[in-house]
């Protein structure tokens, strides 16, 4: 069982999964390099608890204990763990120079894993010394509530590595899928047509993202892909999109679309900056 977790990076991801792991009775450091972040997630977390006490989800206890359990720190130094998980911004070289920086501060058997939904894992462990320790744990949003976490293996992943991290979604209440590093992994790359196609339709005019999202709704899916696109972030849709497109040789089904390149351009990137596809008050 893991004891000690430390989430780099405490934005939408970050302090989803610092959260979920505190409730699984993990220790939990959260390292951000922005104060305010730290402060913005403290408060969502405390805010989060504070509803799973009121509606009795959890003891008067629990809350405490949980609370407890989490640390939020400004300075890497003190990101000492059994695994480490980043999920700090999408950029190649600030993930590589960050893990980099956390292998000098760790021993060589603390696992490094990632949070990347449109980078090759292979690429980050490339970089970083002892990369059988890296891998790709890729949770969902909200990370306290999607149970799914794709662990995904590079040609360098020690079996003992995967083992750990296979063990420890499941101590987190999760439900690990295995697969290889590849664009999109599993998920992004089955579920990118959902996005593109509706993109394409209000592109061309056929429809608006109201009634897209009415549609598919009503015919089963939680949510419809302009909601789901503002709840990920426009900005990091908008990276899988071209991460998935490049590296399968630039396909004309999977162009990006320049309706969400200009909603990122704009930094309309959905729930986080209060527009997106949607206007968003504080309360939703
Ligand atoms: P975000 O923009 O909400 O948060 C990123 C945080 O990282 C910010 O608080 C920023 O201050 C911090 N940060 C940046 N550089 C840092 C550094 N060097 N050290 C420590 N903290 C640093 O981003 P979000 O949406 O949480 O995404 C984070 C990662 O999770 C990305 O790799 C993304 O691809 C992945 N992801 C995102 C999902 C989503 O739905 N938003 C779903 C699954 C994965």
């Amino acid at each position: 069982m893991v004891q000690t977790i430390c989430i780099c990076g405490g934005g939408t991801m970050g302090s989803g999964i610092a959260q979920a792991a505190a409730q699984h009775g993990i220790d939990t450091i959260l390292f951000d390099v922005q104060p305010a972040a730290l402060e913005k997630a403290q408060a969502g977390i405390e805010k989060n608890l504070q509803l799973l006490a009121d509606k009795q989800k959890i003891t008067a206890a629990d809350h405490q204990q949980i609370r407890n359990r989490i640390r939020y720190v400004g300075n890497i130094s003190e990101c000492r763990a059994e695994v480490i998980i980043e999920a700090i911004v999408e950029k190649l070289a600030a993930k590589t120079s960050l893990l980099n920086q956390l292998a000098e501060v760790n021993d060589k058997h603390t696992i490094l894993a990632t949070n990347t939904s449109s980078l090759s894992v292979t690429d980050i462990a490339r970089e970083v010394a002892h990369p059988g320790r890296v891998i790709g744990m890729h949770f969902f949003n909200p990370a306290t509530i999607m149970k799914l976490v794709e662990v995904v293996q590079t040609t360098y992943t020690h079996e003992q590595t995967t083992q750990r991290i296979v063990a420890l979604a499941r101590q987190m209440g999760k439900t690990p899928v295995l697969c290889k590093d590849a664009p999109g992994f599993i998920v992004n790359h089955v579920a990118r047509p959902y996005y593109l196609e509706s993109l394409k339709l209000v592109e061309m005019g056929i429809s608006n993202y109201e009634t897209i999202d009415r549609l598919l709704e009503a015919t089963g899916f939680k949510m419809g892909p302009f909601r789901l696109m503002d709840l990920i972030g426009n900005d990091i849709n908008y990276a899988v999109s071209c991460q998935v497109y490049e590296a399968l040789g630039k396909p004309e089904r999977l162009k990006p679309s320049p309706l969400q390149k200009e909603k990122v351009a704009t930094g309309a990137l959905g729930r986080k900056t209060g527009n997106g596809y949607y206007v968003y008050t504080a309360k939703q």
